[in-house]
């Protein structure tokens, strides 16, 4: 049967104390609702509905270049309400499957399983043993173990309270009678809402079936109403993300300290240190070494290359056996060649240096063009912006920087030219020849240090 995805969004998230929607708040540094659009478009659904709120406008703006239909539920009346806003798009012959906004590590495989166990005449929930069940409805089971109805914990009798099958709210079922049942809902319960967890008894008394799947873990369906379980939920992603690099083969000094914000593919023997971040999209070769408290986005780095800590590495491209840092920062558009070293206190943005150039320390290069072995000294600058317009510095193969160089662009120094230490150059210099501009040195006879006042 073809596959309708509803997604809850609509609450408030009073709890969180922020300005920002709930399902807008940051896991990995996405919006948790992307979390489950995108676990959800896993699954392949012919749909998705994602049901927000009044208000709710800028969760539709956050999102608006994601491809599902949005559905608004105006007055927050309860869950049955909720999804049945969503129904009049969705077909008699679909299974429908309800996910939430704030449920954000559930796992596709879970999904499918939930999905598999599903049909015309069948209902399939999630439920999930808790140590302790506060706040989640019961799954009440008969004699024979078969699942007959959900309490909700307002409502439900200290014997019921005392069950530690939880409903997690998950569940698939299908079109034609979810219509029926959510269009029967009454809200004559404590919290004077239309439950979708009534749709549970009615499919009983119909002898519809209803098949419960156990969640493998607590935390693939924890809820997030408040920071401190954002925190815990950011926690179980950092050591998913990080189990999945051990099992690469990827060394990780500390499991717990790194954070994998994106995609990160990795190369043979990858070593990683503690307080990494990487974001986006990052490639790692072969051997590569990173040290500590580096963030890396949207980047790539080659085989046997070497970051060292504390650098800062933003849309570059940086080649094989290059030494990067320690504290070296890449702005965007930077491509770095073989064997290439960029050490202390060295900024690059939207720079391309040919193989074996070094650039050690204390140096900005901005929108320059650097051959081959060419090496920059201490302190050098590219000074690429006038104020109004931003220019390029050529430095040809084999030129060597003298430290403390202005290289005021426009300006190209020509091959294994060498620039005097000091020098400010306007003009472009020619190749194989020494080139400075210095004032001259003097030295002041008779001259005294002044002396303290009385
Ligand atoms: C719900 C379940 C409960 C389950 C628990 C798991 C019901 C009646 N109860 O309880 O059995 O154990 O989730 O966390 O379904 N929402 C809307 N519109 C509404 C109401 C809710 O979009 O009108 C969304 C909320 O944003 C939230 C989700 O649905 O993402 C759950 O709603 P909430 O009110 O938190 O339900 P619980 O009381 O936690
Ligand atoms: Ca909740």
């Amino acid at each position: 049967m073809p596959l309708t995805i509803v997604i809850l969004a609509a609450g408030q998230g009073k709890r969180m104390r922020s300005d920002l929607p709930k399902v807008l708040q940051p896991l990995a540094g996405r919006p948790l609702l992307s979390h489950v659009i995108a676990t959800a478009q896993e699954l392949e659904p012919s749909s998705i509905h994602v049901v927000y709120g009044h208000g709710g406008e800028r969760v539709r703006d956050a999102l608006a270049a994601t491809p599902v239909s949005w559905v608004l539920q105006a007055e927050q009346l309860g869950t049955g309400h909720a999804v049945a806003q969503a129904m009049p798009q969705v077909d008699d012959g679909d299974l429908v499957l309800v996910l939430y906004g704030d449920v954000p590590l559930i796992r596709a495989a879970t999904l499918r399983q939930l999905v598999a166990a599903a049909g015309p005449k069948n209902v399939a929930l999630l439920t999930v043993e808790l140590d302790d069940p506060a706040g989640y409805g019961r799954i009440v089971r008969n004699a024979r173990g078969q699942v007959q109805r959900i309490v909700e914990e307002k409502d439900a009798p200290a014997r019921v309270r005392r069950i530690r099958e939880g409903n997690t709210g998950v569940m698939v079922a299908p079109a034609k009678l979810l219509r029926r049942w959510l269009a029967r809902l009454r809200a004559n319960n404590a919290q004077g809402e239309l439950y979708l967890t009534d749709i549970i008894a009615m499919a009983v008394k119909e002898k519809v079936k209803v098949a419960p799947l156990a969640a493998e873990s607590p935390g693939e369906v924890l809820g997030i109403n408040d920071k401190a379980q954002l925190a815990a939920v950011e926690a179980i992603y950092r050591a998913r993300r990080a189990e999945a690099l051990l099992t690469a083969g990827v060394t990780l000094v500390d499991p717990a300290r790194i954070d994998v914000r994106g995609t990160l593919a990795v190369g043979r023997d990858v070593q990683i240190d503690v307080n990494v971040i990487f974001e986006g999209t990052v490639r790692l070769g072969d051997r590569v070494r990173i040290g500590p408290n580096c963030v890396i986005r949207e980047s790539e780095i080659g085989d046997d290359t070497e970051v060292f800590p504390n650098c800062v590495i933003d849309r570059a491209t940086i080649g094989p056996a290059c030494h990067i840092g320690p504290f070296a920062r890449f702005r965007p558009s930077s491509k770095l060649a073989r064997g290439v070293h960029v050490g202390n206190f060295v900024e690059v943005k939207n720079s391309v240096l040919g193989e074996g150039s070094k650039s050690n320390h204390l140096t900005y290069l901005g929108d320059a063009v650097i051959g081959a072995r060419v090496n920059v000294g201490a302190g050098t600058v590219t000074c690429n912006y006038d104020g109004v317009n931003k220019s390029q510095t050529h430095i040809d193969d084999g030129a060597f920087i003298g430290s403390g160089s202005m290289l005021v662009a426009p300006v190209r120094v020509g091959a294994r030219a060498t620039i005097g230490a000091g020098s400010v150059i306007t003009r472009d210099t020619p190749p194989d020849k020494l080139t400075l501009e210095r004032a001259q040195q003097v030295t002041i006879d008779g001259w005294q240090r002044p002396t303290k006042k009385a």
